[in-house]
């Protein structure tokens, strides 16, 4: 059962297929949009951005995180993700580990083209995580 109503469901959903038109992904052609929603309910964009060193590359996910800690919010309850094709796409492991970091009750919905979507936990997704309190001081 989700902490969202089905109103912020769907406008989260929304966002995160509009976020695929600003994609950046001449080498996969591969489109990816996300929208993250913080505690407060303010709602970041990010899509993927390629580079031709092609390792340089960013995720949709965590082009949405950065802009969102960048701007002071570390909190945060939700993601859509949505690409272009006819499939519910799940976040890499690099996208993974780094959405860790802020919270392993992250609530992760992956989208597909029709809207209909699949939802999971962070924590199930990214089972006995090495996160910031496996580190000395924290
Ligand atoms: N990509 C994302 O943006 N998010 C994911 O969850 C999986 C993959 C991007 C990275 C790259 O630009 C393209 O999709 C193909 O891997």
């Amino acid at each position: 059962m989700s902490a969202l109503s089905n109103d912020q469901i769907e406008d989260l959903i929304s966002q995160s297929l509009e976020a695929r038109n600003n994609s950046y992904s001449p080498y996969s052609k591969f489109r990816v949009g996300a929208a993250l929603r913080t505690v407060d309910g303010k709602i970041f964009q990010g899509c993927n951005v390629e580079n031709a060193s092609y390792g340089g590359a960013i995720c949709a996910e965590r082009t949405a995180f950065v802009k969102a800690v960048s701007e002071g919010y570390r909190r945060f309850v939700a993601i859509a993700v949505s690409c272009d094709m006819n499939q519910f796409i799940s976040p890499c492991g690099i996208c993974r580990q780094f959405m860790n970091e802020f919270g392993k009750n992250l609530e992760i919905f992956f989208v597909n083209d029709d809207r209909t979507y699949k939802r999971a936990i962070l924590a199930d997704l990214l089972p006995y995580a090495f996160g910031p309190e496996d580190l000395p001081g924290n």
